[in-house]
């Protein structure tokens, strides 16, 4: 049966291991300069609704380094559900593509492509998720901490796409989070319930500081997600206080490193001085979506199935 990754809940522990794995695999044999053309011919169609800098050139540079193709797809070309419907997209793709990656507004529009293909779907963000983003994440915390359990992730600021993927992952890998929002800027409260199932739900705070005391990683992002450009500057000042910057870290122990999975809004939600200093490792989550992505593409495209 096929697998998409819509919510990075879709995966267990183990297959997220396993992606880790073959995505270790992957950034080793190019490191070393090795072909490793496990996908030869794979055509991926990358669907956006909205802008992108690095989940566009990972993918494509990813199925190229595989052996593949990546057709992109602007929000102009197909005009998902206007032009022609979701189902429809889907059900024409699978007929001439291996895999489809879509970057979307409403996550439902992921669900109902994943249902109308035949071929693996994947979550490249929606409203509500970002799971390649977190995936990325997760194993670049891995690379610096070597086992995970024990590690104190603060989230500060939006309780957003990002955040929640972040919820569900700690979660599913027993990392421990806290996450610091301004009051009515939380997480899905269907997140939190998930991720209290699986025994590990977030504590939850309005105030970031005693949010970071004792953190491994604070983690941000901008404070105003795109598709909520109206919302830009109300945000401004009900985020101020939740800004990532030197008296903020000062709460945090020594080896605490800063986290943001870009584009940041530098002077917004993090300041120069700490993006750029050396506890920032923005860069290596950036890369790593690079090897994650290829590691996920080889694992939903084995023949007998991940
Ligand atoms: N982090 C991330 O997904 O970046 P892009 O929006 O540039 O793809
Ligand atoms: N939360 C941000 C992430 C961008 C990669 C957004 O959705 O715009």
């Amino acid at each position: 049966m096929k697998r998409d990754l819509i919510s990075i809940g879709d995966l267990s522990r183990e297959e997220i291991l396993a992606i880790f794995r073959l995505a270790r695999e992957l950034k080793e044999k190019r490191r070393e300069g090795k072909k490793h053309e496990l996908l030869p011919g794979f055509i991926l169609a990358m669907i956006f609704e909205k802008p992108s800098l690095r989940t566009r050139v990972t993918f494509e540079t990813g199925i190229e380094e595989l052996g593949g193709h990546g057709i992109y797809l602007a929000p102009a070309d197909i005009q998902l559900g206007k032009r022609e419907s979701v189902g429809d997209v889907a059900r024409n793709l699978s007929r001439w593509v291996h895999l489809i990656m879509a970057r979307t507004f409403a996550h439902q529009t992921i669900i109902d492509l994943a249902r109308a293909a035949t071929i693996p779907v994947i979550n490249g963000l929606s409203d509500e998720e970002h799971p390649c983003q977190v995936l990325g994440d997760l194993f670049t915390i891995s690379e610096k901490v070597g086992d995970l359990g024990g590690t104190k992730i603060a989230w500060v600021g939006d309780g957003n796409n990002v955040c929640n993927s972040l919820i569900l992952g700690t979660a599913l890998l027993g990392l421990e989070l806290r996450v610091a929002t301004p009051e009515g800027y939380e997480p899905k409260a269907e997140i939190i319930k998930r991720a209290e199932e699986l025994g590990r739900p977030p504590r939850l705070f309005h105030d970031p500081e005693p949010a970071v005391v004792g953190a491994d990683f604070i983690y941000t992002d901008v404070w105003t997600s795109m598709g909520r450009e109206e919302e830009a500057e109300k945000r401004r000042k009900v985020f101020a206080p939740f800004q990532v910057n030197r008296d903020l870290l000062a709460h945090a122990p020594d080896h605490c490193r800063v986290m943001h999975c870009l584009p940041a809004h530098r002077g917004e939600e993090i300041t120069d001085e700490v993006i750029d200093s050396k506890s920032s490792i923005v860069l290596d989550q950036a890369e790593n979506r690079l090897h994650i992505q290829k590691g996920l593409m080889v694992w939903l495209s084995r023949p007998s199935g991940p």
